[in-house]
Order: structure tokens, then sequence, then C-alpha cells
């Protein structure tokens, strides 16, 4: 099957964003990345292992009346470097974006060290630099290289 045939499984959405070209198997993180756990009453729509050219396989996050925000976009480069976002109005692409690793994330993330100063109950804002290795406290240097969505700020 060809990936067109296969992404009628996933239907088209009316308005909201596609992230598509997500590394295959990573589409839950996605989600919990964007705060979604079907609680909020949208049409949310994932394709996981869907065959893809450009990728193998892939996986696709559709979300109805949604867009994202910077930090967003940002951490999702960490875990899905390919990610193609698409912004959907009246059921046509608008736009179309590649993600970019950023070179520090900034107050998405919780550091682990409990002994961080970001974990000391001051006004401190949590910063890691993004290394290719995963993100370094900028404060304590613990490095988070696994699980990033772990560590997302509730
Ligand atoms: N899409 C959607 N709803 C729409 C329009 C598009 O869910 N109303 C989805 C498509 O299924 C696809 C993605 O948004 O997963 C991008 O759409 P489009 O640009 O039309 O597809 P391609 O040209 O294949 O994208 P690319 O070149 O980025 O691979
Ligand atoms: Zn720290």
């Amino acid at each position: 099957m060809t990936e067109k045939e296969t992404e009628l499984r996933v239907s088209k959405i009316e308005n909201g964003t596609v992230i598509d070209h997500v590394t295959a198997g990573e589409a839950l993180r996605v989600l919990v990345i964007l705060g979604i756990d079907g609680s909020e009453g949208q049409p949310v729509s994932v394709g996981m292992n869907v065959p893809s050219d450009r990728l193998g396989r892939k996986d696709v996050v559709k979300v109805e009346g949604m867009e994202l925000s910077q930090e967003e976009v940002d951490v999702l480069s960490l875990l899905a470097p390919d990610a193609t976002i698409n912004i959907i109005r009246n059921y046509e692409v608008i736009e179309k974006s590649r993600v970019d690793r950023p070179e520090s994330v900034v107050g998405v993330l919780t550091c682990p060290n409990t002994n961080c100063i970001t974990n000391a109950g001051e006004p401190v804002e949590t910063y890691f630099t993004v290394t290719d290795g995963g993100v370094q406290c900028r404060y304590c240097e613990t490095i988070i290289r696994e699980d990033i969505t772990d560590h997302i700020e509730p």
C-alpha cells in the first residue's frame, strides 16, 4: 500500500494541526508534550507506524482546533526531529514548517536533580541546553538523555 492509501485510515481535519513525519513510536510522547489526554474533548487522531516514503515508517498526530506554541514545537523537535507541522484551516494546509532543534529549552522541563536550584522553591526558571546526547541543566549540569517527556513541567 502507498502512503496515500494508508492515510485514509486517519481522516482529514477541518481546522487544527497535523504533526506529520513523527519518528515511529513517538506519537504518544507527542501527545504528552501537547498536554493532550483526551479529556479536553476535541477530536484527536493518531496514526502509528504508517508507511512513509521518506522515513519508512512514521507516526502522525492530528489535533482539531489547536495550534502549537513555540515551546511545544521546541520539545517536539527533540523527539521527532523530522516532524512537519501543518496548520489546517478549512481543510486546507495553510502553513507547513519543519521543526528545528533549539539551542535551549526554557521553562518547559523540570530538572531531575532534587537539589537543583530550580527545585528549591526559588523563582528560577529551568533552562536546559540542547546537546547531541540530550539536554543539560544550566544550573546543576544534570543531563537528561532519554524519556524527556517524563520531565515536562506539569
Ligand atoms: N491533512 C489533514 N487534513 C487536511 C489536510 C491535510 O489531516 N484537511 C494531513 C495530510 O493527511 C498529511 C498532512 O496533513 O498527513 C500534510 O498534508 P499535505 O501537505 O497535503 O500532504 P503531503 O504533500 O503529503 O505533505 P508532505 O509534503 O509534508 O509530506
Ligand atoms: Zn538542575
